[in-house]
C-alpha cells in the first residue's frame, strides 16, 4: 500500500488539506479562508456549510496539487479547531444554526451562574476544565434554548451535536458515522476525562439530552470511510484529534515534561504530563493530550485567545501593515524608550485569568508612538502571555521547570518574536524544520494506524530543529518588562 496520507486541518480562519508522503514530506496542499460572522460584540459564528465546502475543495486541491488520485491515499486524518459547536438534523444532515465558535462569549452569564451556584470545583474535578464560555457545553445549551424547536428535536432524537471533527466525519461518511475523539470530547465540559465517558450529571446540570452526543473513540480509531460519491473511492479515516493535540503529536511531544506552543489565531501551550492527570493550582486546564491504542496521555494546557489575531487586527482594522510578516521588522525598529503595552483581550482573557468580560487595552502611548511601537506591543503581548502560561505550568508541575519550548504556527516565522519569547521566558525556544505540525500530527495518527507510517519512536526521530533561540535579555530588564505587563493586565481585567 502507498504511504500517502491526507490530513485535514480545519482551523478557525481557514480550512487546509495537506498530502504527506511516507517520508513526512508535503506533496500536496490546499488552503481556503472562510468568513467570520460577528453578529454582536463578543459573538463569533461560522457557517458550517462553508466549513464543509472549503474542507472538501481543499482536499480536492491538495490531491490535484500532488498529482495523486484518491485511491493512492492510505488514510485520512482530521485535526480541527476545537470547541466550536454545531447542531444538525440527523434526517437531513443540515445544521439548525451557524456554528458557535470557541471564541464566542455569549454564554458568559450562564457560566457566571454556574460558578455562583458553586458547581465549578466538581466540574473541574471531572472534566479538568474551568467554567468558561470557551467550551462547547454551554454553547449547546444556548442553541437548545434559543433556536426555535431545537429542544423538541433533540428530545425526539433528531438532533446531533458535534465539534467540527464530528460534523466533518458525518459529512465525509455520508451520514454513517456520528463520532468524535477523546481530545475533542475533553473540551466540551461534559466529558469525564478519568472515566473516558460522557458525564450524566453534567448533562443534567446543563439540561442537554444525551441523545445528541456522538460516540467517543480513541484518536487512532476506525472512523469509517469516505462516501464514494465524494472522491470516487472509499478512503479510510483513521485519525482524529483537536488541532492543538495534533500539533503536540506533530511536535513529537511524547515524553512527560515536553511542551509545545502553537501560534495561530490564539496560542495554545500543551505540556505532556504522561499517564498522570495533574490538577492545576494556577487555573491551567487539565486535558487529554491524546489517547492512542486505549491509553490516555494527559496534558496541562494554557489557552490564549488572541495571538496571531492581534497581528490580523493591525492589518485589517488599523491597516498599519498590509501583510502579517511586516510586523516583525516593524517591531524590531520600535523605539526602545517607549513602553507601549497591549493587552489584546478582544474576546476576554483566557488562561490563567479566565475573564470573559475583559476587553482589549493599550497602555503607555505617547505622541511619538506609531506603527512600530504598536507592532512590537502586539507581538510582545503574545510572548508575555506565553510567559504567564509557562510560569503557571512550572508552579503546577515540576517536570516543566527546565523544559524547552517547541513552537509552531504562523507567528513563529518572525525571528524577532521568537527571540523576544525566549528572552521573556528565560528559556530556550526550539523552532522545528517542519512547521506544518498540526497536519503532520493528524497524518501520523492515521498513517501509523493504517500501517504505512512508523510508530511513535520512529516518528519522533524525524523531528528536526531548524533554529534554537537562547535567552539573552538582562534579568533586570526582563523583570521590568514582565512588571509592565502584569500592571497592564491588572488594569484591563473586568474585576480587580
Ligand atoms: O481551542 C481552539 C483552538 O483549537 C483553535 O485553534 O489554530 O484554529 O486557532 P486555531
Amino acid at each position: 500500500m502507498s504511504g500517502y496520507v491526507l490530513a485535514i486541518d480545519q482551523g478557525t480562519t481557514s480550512s487546509r488539506a495537506i498530502v504527506f508522503d511516507d517520508r513526512f514530506r508535503v506533496v500536496g496542499l490546499g488552503q481556503e479562508e472562510f468568513r467570520q460572522h460577528l453578529p454582536r460584540s463578543g459573538w463569533v459564528e461560522h457557517d458550517p456549510e462553508e466549513i464543509w465546502r472549503t474542507t472538501l475543495s481543499t482536499m480536492r486541491s491538495a490531491l490535484a496539487y500532488s498529482s495523486l488520485s484518491a485511491s493512492d491515499l492510505a488514510a485520512i486524518g482530521i485535526a480541527n479547531q476545537r470547541e466550536t459547536t454545531v447542531l444538525w438534523d440527523r434526517r437531513t444532515g443540515l445544521p439548525i444554526h451557524n456554528a458557535i465558535v470557541w471564541q464566542d462569549r455569549r454564554t458568559s452569564e450562564m457560566c457566571r451562574r454556574l460558578v455562583a451556584e458553586g458547581t465549578e470545583p466538581e466540574i473541574t474535578a471531572r472534566t479538568g476544565l474551568i467554567v468558561d464560555p470557551y467550551f462547547a457545553g454551554t454553547k449547546i445549551a444556548w442553541l437548545l434554548d434559543n433556536v426555535e424547536g431545537a429542544r423538541r428535536l433533540a428530545e425526539d432524537g433528531h438532533l446531533a451535536f458535534g465539534t467540527i471533527d464530528s460534523f466533518l466525519l458525518w459529512r465525509l461518511t455520508g451520514g454513517r458515522v456520528h463520532a468524535t475523539d477523546t481530545t475533542n470530547a475533553s473540551r466540551t465540559m461534559l466529558f469525564d476525562i478519568e472515566a473516558n465517558a460522557w458525564d450524566a450529571d453534567l448533562l443534567r446540570l446543563l439540561d442537554i439530552p444525551g441523545a445528541v452526543l456522538p460516540e467517543v473513540r480513541d484518536c487512532d480509531a476506525d472512523f469509517g470511510t469516505t462516501d464514494p460519491s465524494l472522491f470516487g473511492v472509499a478512503i479510510p479515516i483513521r485519525g482524529v484529534a483537536g488541532d492543538q493535540h495534533a500539533a503536540a503529536i506533530g511536535q513529537a511531544c511524547f515524553r512527560p515534561g515536553m511542551v509545545k506552543a502553537t501560534y495561530g489565531t490564539g496560542c495554545f501551550a500543551l505540556l505532556n504530563t504522561g499517564s498522570e492527570r495533574v490538577a492545576s493550582g494556577s487555573r491551567m486546564l487539565t486535558t487529554v493530550g491524546y489517547r492512542l491504542a486505549g491509553r490516555t496521555t494527559y496534558a496541562l494546557e494554557g489557552s490564549i485567545f488572541v495571538a496571531g489575531a492581534a497581528v490580523q487586527w493591525l492589518r485589517d482594522e488599523l491597516r498599519l501593515i498590509s501583510s502579517a510578516p511586516e510586523s516583525g521588522p516593524l517591531a524590531e525598529n520600535a523605539d526602545a524608550e517607549q513602553d507601549v503595552v497591549m493587552v489584546p483581550a478582544f474576546t476576554g482573557l483566557g488562561a490563567p485569568w479566565w475573564d470573559a468580560e475583559a476587553r482589549g487595552a493599550i497602555f503607555g502611548l505617547t505622541r511619538r508612538s506609531g506603527p512600530r511601537e504598536l507592532a512590537r506591543a502586539a507581538l510582545e503581548a503574545t510572548c508575555f502571555q506565553t510567559s504567564d502560561l509557562l510560569a503557571a505550568m512550572r508552579r503546577d508541575c515540576p517536570q516543566a521547570s527546565d523544559t524547552v519550548l517547541r513552537v509552531d504556527g504562523g507567528m513563529v516565522a518572525s525571528d524577532w518574536t521568537m527571540q523576544r519569547l525566549s528572552d521573556l521566558l528565560d528559556a530556550p525556544v526550539d523552532r522545528p524544520v517542519v512547521l506544518e505540525t498540526t497536519a503532520l500530527g493528524a497524518a501520523w495518527i492515521a498513517g501509523q494506524k493504517a500501517g504505512v507510517w512508523p510508530g511513535m519512536d520512529g516518528f519522533a526521530e524525524q523531528w528536526r530543529l531548524e533554529r534554537r533561540f537562547e535567552p539573552g535579555m538582562e534579568g533586570a530588564e526582563r523583570a521590568r518588562r514582565l512588571g509592565l505587563w502584569e500592571d497592564a493586565v491588572r488594569r484591563t481585567r473586568s474585576t480587580f
